[in-house]
């Protein structure tokens, strides 16, 4: 069974995917660091966003895997390297690429095929594009003033002041809403669930509720 977990930045969608996959004995997969990964790539060779086919060319040779709790680019732990500030910033335009898009979405469903179909996937248009058939599908909300507390602890904003990371969360989810595809939207039949006055524990146990509903325990 898949489980979808979407939603903007600084809702808490890392933190609780992790908890409901450790409950579930299910593997995690975090679908944002594969768009940080052909992003650092990009970077790394001078390539600008809107040079598309040298963008898709980096995208269509770079080996993408995540492994446990690490994404790995061309078999090297890129973990730290896709949480810096840069990549934070120029991530937006290259995932809102189709044709890159395509790509990362077939590599992250090969994925899950590899881990048995038992999964907790995380990101921004799990339930609507990469699993829309997926028997849970959540879509996680929160003011956006607690968003940026959260990422404020976070270790890539680290040294950041709260209402700069503010507004960088503000400028990803233009971006990353108003894209012609596959927007940051919930999908229709996905639960939503406003975590502005939740913790986690209790994020998690209605996921866990939802999943037994649907036949896991
Ligand atoms: O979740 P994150 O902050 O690591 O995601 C980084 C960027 O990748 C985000 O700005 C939008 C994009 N993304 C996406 O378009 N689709 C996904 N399934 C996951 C992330």
């Amino acid at each position: 069974m898949v489980i979808a977990i979407d939603g903007p930045g600084g809702v808490g969608k890392s933190t609780v995917s992790r908890a409901v996959a450790d409950a579930l004995g299910f593997a995690y997969l975090d679908t944002g660091s594969y768009y940080r990964a052909v992003t650092l790539a990009t970077l790394e060779a001078g390539v600008a966003a809107d040079e598309i086919p040298a963008v898709l060319e980096i995208a269509r040779a770079a080996d993408l895997d995540f492994i446990g709790r690490s994404m790995f680019l061309n078999g090297e732990n890129v973990s730290d390297g896709v949480r810096t500030p840069e990549v934070t910033a120029a991530v937006s335009p290259i995932s809102a690429i189709k044709v890159v898009r395509v790509l990362v979405v077939d590599r992250q469903r090969e994925w899950v095929h590899r881990h048995d179909g038992r999964a907790v996937v995380e990101g921004r248009d799990i339930g609507t594009v990469v699993f829309p058939e997926a028997p849970v599908k959540v879509f996680l909300t929160a003011d956006p003033a607690v968003r940026a507390t959260r990422r404020s602890l976070d270790a890539e904003a680290a040294g950041m002041a709260v209402t700069e990371i503010a507004r960088a969360l503000e400028r990803r989810d233009q971006i990353d809403s108003t894209r012609d595809v596959s927007p940051l939207v919930a999908a229709d039949d996905a639960v939503g669930i406003d975590t502005t006055h939740l913790t986690v524990d209790e994020v998690v146990s209605i996921i866990l509720s939802l999943a037994a509903l649907a036949g896991e325990h």
